[in-house]
């Protein structure tokens, strides 16, 4: 079994994760998280809410997890959010194209090569379906939408779509959100929830799946002023891998400071840069080894249609990289769409210290004489007139000024524009926040930190598995075993693990089967504590606590108990 096999069979039999609706067949990509596993993601998140949300300062929303199509066109999904996908014809199983090709070759990162490059590599390298092996060459490559539909209401009138990221839940509401910011940029909201994608080949358990949590924030910065607190992070190692050096013949990773990854250039945003520091402590405070941990550039060819600039917080399992947080320059990509495609304004208006007099160049096209020269596009080379006064002018002090709509250039005498510049006073002025997004997927960290944390060693003479995890993301932090169920043992123990429970820790309470037995079952789900009540706890009011790596057995006092492992469990 390699690592992540393995880690799936103990995710299984101890309640971490296990396929959806097994007992009907299931369907593949959809996973659930059982009693550990659940846990162990709401440590995870709750860590999350407390860096991104509480720490930054930024607030939390929580918006549905279906959304009408308007949404999904303007954020371009439904037009652009596709994977390339070849059908074998021999017997109809859907692969990823590009998949297949880095599966097959030593080509990586094939998704940011056109379709037909990828056609070429299937029949130039003879690659065969991975389902029954007959050839794939010569089969067509073509683009996949990835979202869930659905209908709003009976009928089909009204089409709605299960959102492929939960950021477009939080843009919509910016006009909203805004204003709940008092209009003071920067502000950021993040959200955790639900994010489904219709993926072809779900794949690696909680790797590649349909269905997904992401905790997201977006920051809304004004990109003239704002300015992130770079020296909170600028001593921070960042192991990089830029487009560059994933280029360059003896490519590779470089270890900078974020001061020094910012001076060098080799991250173009400051706040990017800011955000690759904070989340690189926040790895390692949840239990990402940073031997296995790098942040790897986008190509220019892979990075999303919104993204200027992206970078992916990766880790290694069993060889392999995974993606398992992307962090994109949205630019004002989003708003701007938003607000074209709903006529609303996704601005925010920037209050001056004092009003300031402006020159403000107006035009007020003579109608009459557009109309019949311009035929339909009358109005149209009546804004564009406006627009260009605006932008340029200057293009004014001539005879003419010449306008393109769609291709074809209209000339119109300035004369008949009634062209006109004026002095206004004005309060402040409207600014479209550009968007830093550090977008984390839950699953695949939740894998990473397990994957990291599997550790085997040998106690007396039997080989033990046990996963090393960070106190503060363990599912459980005490179990409680009475040495035997007898004799009051088991009492005092149920009245710890009462007053442990009461004390605020997460307490499991075992009687069943050997002590030793007792301490595996812990060690494989990684509890950092075991109390056990013995004999001598009913005489001198102490116990015995086992550390679950050194397997080390203190005697402690029963008073103050739950202060004392809280005290260890926060170092
Ligand atoms: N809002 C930006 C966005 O959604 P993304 O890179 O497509 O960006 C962000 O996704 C994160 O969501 C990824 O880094 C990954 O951790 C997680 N993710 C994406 N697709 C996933 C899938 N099919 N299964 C599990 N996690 C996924």
């Amino acid at each position: 079994m390699n690592e992540g096999e393995r880690l799936t069979e103990l995710a299984k039999r101890r309640g971490f994760y296990f396929p959806s609706a097994s007992a009907y067949g299931g369907a593949s990509g959809f996973w659930t998280y059982g009693p550990q596993g659940a846990a162990l993601k709401s440590n995870v998140e709750d860590a999350w809410r407390d860096r991104y949300v509480v720490k930054e300062g930024h607030q939390e929303i929580s918006a549905p997890t279906v959304m009408p199509e308007p949404v999904f066109e303007a954020s371009g999904h439904l037009d652009g959010f596709d994977d390339m996908i070849i059908e074998c014809g021999e017997c109809g199983a859907t692969h990823r194209a590009d998949h297949v090709v880095e599966d097959n070759t030593d080509v990586e990162e094939a998704e940011s090569l056109p379709n037909e490059e990828v056609m070429d590599l299937i029949a130039e390298h003879g690659i065969e379906c991975p389902s029954c092996g007959a050839s794939l060459a010569g089969e067509p490559v073509e683009n996949f939408n990835l979202m869930f539909e659905t209908n709003i209401g009976p009928g089909s009138s009204s089409p709605g779509y299960l959102r492929p990221e939960t950021a477009q839940g939080i843009f919509v509401e910016f006009p909203q959100l805004s204003e709940y910011a008092r209009n003071q940029l920067p502000f950021g909201v993040a959200q955790i929830g639900k994010a489904y994608r219709n993926e072809i080949s779900p794949r690696k358990s909680l790797v590649r799946v349909r269905e997904f949590t992401q905790a997201e924030l977006e920051h809304f910065v004004d990109p003239e002023e704002d300015e992130p607190p770079l020296a909170e992070v600028a001593d921070v190692t960042l192991p990089l891998y830029s487009a560059e050096s994933q280029q360059a013949d003896d490519g590779g990773q470089r270890d900078l400071t974020v001061r020094e990854a910012v001076d060098e250039g080799v991250v173009a945003s400051d706040w990017v840069a800011y955000y690759l520091g904070v989340s690189k402590r926040w790895y390692e405070r949840i239990g990402v080894d940073m031997d296995r941990f790098r942040y790897r550039q986008h190509l220019a060819g892979e990075r999303a249609h919104y993204a200027s600039d992206c970078w992916d917080a990766e880790s290694e399992v069993d060889g392999d990289w995974i993606e398992i947080t992307g962090f994109a320059y949205r630019g004002d990509y989003d708003l701007s769409k938003h607000a074209e495609h709903s006529g609303e304004d996704f601005t925010v208006f920037k209050q001056y210290d004092e009003p300031i007099t402006v020159e403000r160049a107006t035009v007020d096209p003579d109608m009459s004489y557009l109309g019949p020269e311009f035929g339909g596009d009358a109005q149209r080379v009546a804004d564009a007139l406006e627009a260009l006064a605006e932008r340029d002018p200057s293009a004014f002090d001539a005879d003419e000024v010449t306008v393109e709509i769609d291709g074809e250039d209209y000339a119109v005498p300035v004369e008949q524009t009634n062209f006109s510049v004026d002095e206004v006073t004005e309060s402040g002025e409207h600014v479209r926040p550009h968007v830093v997004e550090p977008s984390f997927g839950v699953g695949r960290i939740i894998y990473t930190v397990l994957a990291h944390a599997y550790e085997t060693d040998e106690v007396d003479g039997e080989e033990r598995t046990y996963l090393s995890l960070p106190p503060e993301q363990a599912p459980t932090t005490v179990g409680v075993f009475p040495l035997m169920d007898k004799d009051g043992m088991d009492d005092l123990a149920r009245e710890i693990a009462g007053d442990l429970r009461s004390a605020g820790l997460s307490v499991t309470y075992d009687d069943s089967g050997a002590i030793g037995r007792r301490y595996r079952r812990q060690d494989e789900v990684g509890t950092p504590y075991c109390v056990t009540v013995d004999y001598e706890a009913l005489e001198d009011d102490t116990v015995t606590v086992r550390e679950r790596d050194t397997t080390e057995q203190k005697r402690l006092p029963v008073d103050g108990l739950a202060e004392t492992l809280e005290q260890l469990n926060t170092g």
